[in-house]
């Protein structure tokens, strides 16, 4: 008989076997604390993991006026002040106790919870529970709003237009548009140059390459991003596009610079999703805009909020929508903009 881990999401009851518990507390106290007494119960001996180290960069704010930095240089194990795993045993349970939305105290600071690094560790012991019995692992988040991995992730499905196959794909934003970013990448297959600004963990990238793959198109989306992610290369591979992706660790407008210097083609289809600052992405425009040949799709994530999160909207609407001398056939999908270059 095949011996299995157990992955529980959300809760934990420990089966009978596990005698000690090790957490690791990615929330607040509170939570935290609340969390823990469940174990009261089962008469278990729990240990907790601290942090050796903050776990962020002090990385700007990558993303503009809405959000704090997720960001990190190194592997969460790294970070901690054991080796969680050389623990493992068949009788020990390793729970992971976070906070998806919000934020957890470290050294006096209030950060956000890099809960993405719970998605490689997830992904890696899910696999492995298949058939050791020592990984007993939960991860409980604060924030529940997730019913699942799913929609942890993201995840949600789109169709190839070519071949009709349904593919599901995790990427910050919504169904629709995630389809209509692969039917950008098929309708537009070699008819020039794929540019994106903003990748985070390379979701609508992936996206992009699919549609560019499924029209028969060896083409490369171009994916500047500042910040280097080490799960892109593997989500690309993971779909078989990671030779149709070019990872670029520049900013968007070092991207362009770039651009310029190699000489690079015109561009068909350009996806803008990188830091949603005013002055950003009115720089983002300014700076792509030439490089958009007549009849290429521009296409600005994040459009549509107002108050303090209006950055992207203004942006768009001065160099864009007031621009109608170099933009046309206007169209939202969701929150996203998209424009045409005349
Ligand atoms: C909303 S996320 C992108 C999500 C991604 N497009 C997806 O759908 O899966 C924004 C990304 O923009 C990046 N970013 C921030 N400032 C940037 C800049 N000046 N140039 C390029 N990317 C930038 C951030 O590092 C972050 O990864």
């Amino acid at each position: 008989m095949k011996h299995q881990g157990h992955i529980f999401v959300h809760d934990f009851k420990p089966p009978q076997h596990i005698k000690r518990i090790i957490a690791v507390q990615l929330c607040s106290d509170s939570f935290f604390t609340s969390t823990m007494r469940r174990f009261d119960d089962f008469q278990i001996q729990t240990e907790i993991v601290l942090f050796k180290d903050s776990i962020l960069t002090q990385a700007p704010n990558l993303w503009g006026v809405h959000s704090r930095p997720l960001r990190t240089t190194k592997p969460f194990s790294e970070y901690l002040d054991k080796d969680l795993f050389n623990e493992l045993d068949e009788s020990t349970g390793i729970v992971f106790i976070y906070n998806s939305a919000g934020q957890f105290k470290y050294l006096e600071e209030e950060q956000s919870i890099p809960w993405y690094f719970l998605i490689d560790i997830y992904e890696d012991l899910y696999r492995a529970s298949q058939t050791n019995p020592c990984i007993n692992v939960a991860f409980i988040d604060q924030n529940q709003h997730w019913k699942d991995w799913r929609d942890f992730y993201m995840v949600s499905s789109v169709r190839l237009p070519g071949s009709g196959k349904i593919v599901e794909v995790s990427a910050f934003m919504q169904e629709r548009t995630k389809q209509f970013l692969v039917d950008q990448g098929y309708q537009h297959g070699d008819k020039g140059a794929f540019v994106e600004v903003g990748r985070l963990y390379g979701g609508s990238a992936v996206l992009f390459a699919l549609g560019l793959k499924d029209s028969g198109s060896k083409n490369v989306l171009f994916s500047f991003d500042p910040v280097p992610q080490p799960y892109c290369q593997r989500y690309a591979k993971l779909y078989g596009v990671d030779n149709q992706i070019a990872f670029i660790d520049l900013t968007s407008v070092d991207g362009e610079v770039f651009w310029q210097a190699e000489d690079m083609p015109q561009i068909t289809c350009l996806h803008i999703d990188g830091n949603h600052a005013y002055d950003f992405v009115l720089k983002d425009i300014q700076s792509w805009e030439k490089h958009l040949k007549p009849g290429g799709v521009m296409m600005f994530h994040d459009y549509g909020a107002c108050g303090e999160m209006a950055g992207a909207t203004n942006a768009i609407y001065e160099s864009v929508i007031c621009r109608q001398e170099n933009w046309k056939a206007f169209d939202q999908i969701e929150g996203s903009f998209i424009a045409t270059r005349r």
